[in-house]
């Protein structure tokens, strides 16, 4: 091993040289080539002098630069991109790029410019050519921004992220008139002066992720593209009304405070509407409906002398926007608890919907307006109890993959669903209490509400079944499908007779959990041995007492046989193709035997096996219990001991036997061979002389 890395480090030494000496260059400190010095991380107090006088990309990131000086970049007249983050860099002197004209590309994030930003602004409005400059995490507030940009006006990409603004006024970007891109990311920020991007014709992106802003009303930039304000606490976004077309393509309202649905604009390109983790619901139905049928709020926007007043009726639930080209919504960890009719009705591109982690508690898909680009449908963890599909005409999910319906007191499911589905893939119905057809007969007469038939549904990969109190399910239930991916942990009787409900997809499963199944080497016919595809298999927390070996012949990546009856792991198995191919194993919670370890020498021995759980797997030894990875020199003393003793008792239960048959031997010897004696008793008397 050490060997290999020895070679290993020779080559890599070898390889930098070589890099060096291809490019015709070498540098003590920094790395050369194509034009480019790499000194990141070296400790470096000052810029090198000596890096070629035509260095175009010069990166000192991580370094401890404190100060640039007038004469520091002097010779570098070339240099198009300068990286100085994470340095301590407080100065930047007025003349430091007076010789650098061309520099387009500046990092200084992670500094102090904050102590001296004005000589350092002087510095920085001698460059006609930045195009991008990072001045995040500098402690900058909003006067020393604004003094640090206020002559840059070729600037396209500005960051000033994790910097200590609070407020916007509306001159602070006012020239950067070529700017595209704004970063204002993790400031304080909680007031914004209106027309403050107003200038700003070419900005696309805007980011004021992690601020403080409380809402936004009029919102009317039509030149953005992508609007980020997640992590905000934002209780209302109302666009202005307007038929303008905005080319936002991305608004990101996640991790706020809404209570509403935003008020989008009307004609937009939007593709993605992030609103995840919000307090958004519908409020006309609600649960006693003493309110008012129209109930309107009126905000008072109030610029200088102007006011202006917009009046919305909070519970129409119309949306007045053409969200025709919504691609991706996701409505995740709010208080929806029904969907208006219709609401989908416009999105006709819609092909991910999250609506997860809600208290919905019916979910229509109306035949008038068929989500029929829908390829996600996320409704898990809601509280569900029935889904309904009008499956009038056929097909009414042409599109559908993945259907989650996981955690949700689901007791009605269109028998036929899977028919309207051509195309799905995925189905997690965990956490439910369902059922599979057909089902044998129940003993008690009970009738199931809901049983799900997925038989030759020929596009099933993926099911999840986990924790549905399934009973015995049939033998065929899932003959016809192809299934890669089934779990069904936590059901303890669905497999409780016999593996033979797997028969049929054995050669197509790859990954299956059947934790907490009741699992018993009991079980009829524990036998994996037709599963020759399977990589992953989770057989922990069932009553396995030893190693299934039929589990030899696999060809398995993950094993997991934690907390079972397991005394000890079979080393038979290991030797055949499983012990090549397994790579993780989990073994913790069995009462191993810690005199019995030799599986655990010998999966160590193989090197390719990582035992996860290695530093918990505990072993008996006289009912304590030890870990097996750190067991004491005593303990293996006494282990060997106990060794040499069976044997010492094993030798005192043989030699009574071993005398008796002795005697006998003796006996019959002197019977049979009484002449022999006799010969020779006479030959000894003839010879004895007395
Ligand atoms: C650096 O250069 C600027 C502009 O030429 C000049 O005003 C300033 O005094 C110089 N600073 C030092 C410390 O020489
Ligand atoms: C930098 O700032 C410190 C105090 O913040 C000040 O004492 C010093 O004179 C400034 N240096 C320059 C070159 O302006
Ligand atoms: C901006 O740059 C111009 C020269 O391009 C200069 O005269 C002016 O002092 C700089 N500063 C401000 C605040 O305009
Ligand atoms: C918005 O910003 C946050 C924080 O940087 C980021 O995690 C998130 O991915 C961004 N959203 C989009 C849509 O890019
Ligand atoms: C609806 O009525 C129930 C009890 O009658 C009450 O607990 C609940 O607060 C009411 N909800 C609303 C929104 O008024
Ligand atoms: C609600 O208000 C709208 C216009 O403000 C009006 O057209 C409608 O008739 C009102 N509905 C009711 C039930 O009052
Ligand atoms: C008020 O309304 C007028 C006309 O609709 C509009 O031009 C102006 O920008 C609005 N002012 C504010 C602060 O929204
Ligand atoms: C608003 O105030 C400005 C001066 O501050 C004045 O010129 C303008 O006429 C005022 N507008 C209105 C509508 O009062
Ligand atoms: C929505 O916008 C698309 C184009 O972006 C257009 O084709 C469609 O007719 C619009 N729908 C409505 C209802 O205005
Ligand atoms: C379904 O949703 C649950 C909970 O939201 C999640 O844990 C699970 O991974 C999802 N299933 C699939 C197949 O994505
Ligand atoms: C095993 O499954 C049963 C039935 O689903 C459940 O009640 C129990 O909590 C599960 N045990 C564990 C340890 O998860």
């Amino acid at each position: 091993m050490e060997t290999t890395v020895l070679w290993l480090c020779l080559g890599l030494a070898f390889l930098g040289r070589g890099w060096g000496s291809h490019t015709g260059m070498s540098h003590g400190v920094c790395k050369l080539g194509h034009g480019a010095a790499a000194c990141n991380g070296r400790e470096l107090k000052l810029v090198p002098a000596d890096l070629p006088a035509n260095t175009k990309e010069l990166f000192l990131d991580d370094n401890t630069i404190q100060m640039l000086r007038n004469a520091s970049l002097l010779q570098y007249r070339q240099l198009g991109n300068l990286g100085l983050s994470g340095n301590t860099l407080k100065l930047i002197e007025s003349g430091a790029f007076l010789n650098n004209r061309d520099l387009q590309v500046l990092s200084l994030a992670d500094n102090a410019l904050f102590t001296n930003y004005s000589v350092t602004a002087a510095a920085l409005w001698s460059l006609p050519a930045l195009r991008k400059l990072d001045l995040s995490g500098n402690q900058l507030t909003e006067d020393m921004v604004a003094t640090l940009i206020q002559n840059l006006s070729s600037l396209e990409s500005l960051s000033v992220a994790r910097n200590v603004i609070m407020r916007l006024d509306s001159f602070i970007f006012e020239r950067l008139s070529q700017l595209q891109e704004l970063n204002l990311e993790k400031n304080y920020i909680f007031e914004i002066e209106s027309g403050t991007f107003e200038g700003l014709r070419r900005l696309q992106r805007l980011s004021l992720a992690y601020n403080y802003l409380p809402c936004i009303v009029e919102f009317d930039l039509t030149q953005l593209k992508m609007l980020n304000v997640s992590n905000n606490i934002i209780e209302w976004f109302l666009a202005v009304e307007s038929d303008a077309l905005f080319e936002l393509e991305t608004l990101d309202l996640s991790h706020n405070r809404l209570l509403f649905f935003p008020l989008l604009p009307r004609q937009s390109k939007l593709n993605s509407l992030l609103l995840m983790d919000n307090e958004m619901c519908f409020y006309r139905h609600l649960p006693n409906a003493t309110y008012p049928p129209n109930v309107t709020v009126q905000f008072l926007l109030i610029d200088g002398n102007i006011t202006n007043i917009t009046t919305l009726s909070l519970w129409d639930e119309v949306i007045h926007s053409n969200l025709s080209s919504l691609r991706f919504l996701d409505m995740s960890q709010n208080q929806f608890w029904y969907l208006p009719e219709g609401f989908l009705a416009g999105m006709t591109s819609l092909s991910y919907l999250k609506l997860n982690q809600n208290c919905l508690q019916t979910f229509h898909i109306w035949e008038e307006e068929p989500p029929g680009m829908l390829i996600e449908l996320d409704l898990s963890q809601n509280q569900l109890s029935e889904l309904q599909v009008d499956l009038g005409s056929e097909g009414i999910l042409p599109n559908l993959r993945l259907l989650n319906l996981s955690a949700n007191g689901l007791q009605k499911v269109p028998a036929k669903l899977f028919a309207h589905t051509p195309k799905i893939t995925t189905v997690d119905l965990s956490h439910n209490r369902i059922d599979v057809c057909p089902q044998q007969a129940n003993a008690d007469g009970s009738k199931y509400s809901v049983c799900i038939d997925f038989r030759n549904i020929m596009t099933l990969k993926q099911l999840y079944l986990a924790g549905c109190g399934l009973d015995v399910v049939d033998g065929h239930a899932f003959s016809g499908t192809s299934l890669t991916h089934l779990d069904l942990s936590n059901n303890q009787r669905a497999l409780s007779r016999s593996l033979r409900p797997l028969q049929d997809i054995a050669l197509t499963l790859q990954v299956v959990s059947l934790r907490n199944a009741s699992l018993s080497c009991a079980t009829a016919d524990m036998d994996f041995s037709s599963f020759q595809n399977l990589l992953s298999l989770d057989l922990s927390e069932n009553s396995l007492d030893s190693f299934p070996e039929s589990l030899g012949s696999l060809k398995l990546h993950t094993l997991n046989l934690q907390r079972n009856l397991l005394t000890s792991l079979s080393q038979d198995a290991m030797q055949k193709q499983l012990g090549k191919s397994l790579n993780m194993l989990y073994l913790s919670q069995n009462p191993y035997n810690c005199c019995k370890l030799e599986w655990w020498d010998f999966l160590h021995s193989l090197q390719t096996v990582h035992i996860v759980d290695r530093v918990e797997v505990t072993c008996l030894y006289s009912s304590r219990t030890l870990h097996a990875a750190q067991l004491p020199e005593s303990v293996l003393q006494a282990c060997r001991w106990m060794t040499v003793n069976l044997a010492l008792l094993y030798l005192v239960l043989a030699l009574p036997i071993c005398l008796t048959l002795l005697v006998a031997f003796a006996i019959m010897f002197l019977t049979f061979k009484q002449k022999l004696l006799q010969m020779v008793k006479s030959r000894y008397r003839v010879s004895s002389p007395y």
